[in-house]
């Protein structure tokens, strides 16, 4: 229908960060604000469909008629993402999820030893979701979507990321434009989508990519524009 255009489509969206604990009290994590995840999942119950996002620790409100998974380490959140992947149209990768965890996370407060001015701490990858998102059987894949944040060569990293990934589309934002990307309210983006995404036959590598330039507005706007 012209007002549901996405009705009855299943969108599944991850958002914010994570957050890797190093010990009970401390962890590492980002900046992610989980703006643009949270202004996907308005925009695409506004266009009718059943959204759920699947979000890091963040200081926003859930958005009206979108269920949402709390989650807080990357671990989590891919388990989410596989579980919820398989019955989505169409998956949004937007979350930063942090590259890496520590090994063990310690049980006990890591404590300052007396003489030693430096502390190693054991860090392991952690797993790229959305890469695993598009992995799936072509049967149970959602199309997948991706983001890419970069501060310099926004077009090459994107391209780069979106075939290494196996991505169908890719949204880039340069976050060293100011008062854009992270934590911002406004973003400008780069879309690269495959023209002939989702036909397995064609290799990958070999789609032609199709670009559109998307100019500084509000996340919510762009949202829609996505
Ligand atoms: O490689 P990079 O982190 O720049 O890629 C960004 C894209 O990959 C985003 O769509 C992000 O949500 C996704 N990603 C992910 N799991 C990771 C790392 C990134 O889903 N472990």
């Amino acid at each position: 229908t012209g007002d549901a255009p996405a009705a009855g489509m299943a969108v599944t969206i991850t958002a914010g960060p994570t957050r890797e604990p190093l010990d009970p009290v401390r962890y590492l994590s980002n900046h992610s604000s989980g703006k643009m995840g949270y202004a996907l999942a308005e925009a695409a119950a506004a266009l009718g469909a059943r959204v759920t996002l699947i979000s890091g620790p963040v200081n926003l409100p859930c958005p009206a008629g979108v269920a949402r998974l709390e989650v807080e380490t990357a671990l989590e959140m891919h388990e989410a993402a596989m579980r919820l992947a398989e019955q989505s149209d169409l998956f949004i990768g937007c979350a930063a999820v942090a590259d890496y965890r520590a090994e063990q996370a310690a049980e006990h407060k890591i404590k300052k030893v007396e003489g030693e001015e430096g502390l190693t701490l054991r860090l392991v990858k952690n797993p790229d979701i959305i890469a695993s998102v598009a992995a799936l059987p072509e049967a149970r894949r959602p199309f997948v979507v991706g983001f890419a944040a970069e501060t310099r060569d926004l077009a090459a990293y994107a391209r780069d990321k979106l075939t290494r990934k196996r991505l169908d589309m890719i949204v880039a934002n340069d976050v060293s434009r100011e008062g854009l990307g992270f934590g911002a309210d406004d973003n400008a983006a780069l879309v690269l989508w495959r023209e002939a995404a989702r036909q397995e036959k064609a290799s990958p590598e070999g789609d032609a990519l199709a670009e559109e330039e998307l100019a500084p507005q509000t996340k919510s706007r762009l949202a829609m524009a996505v």
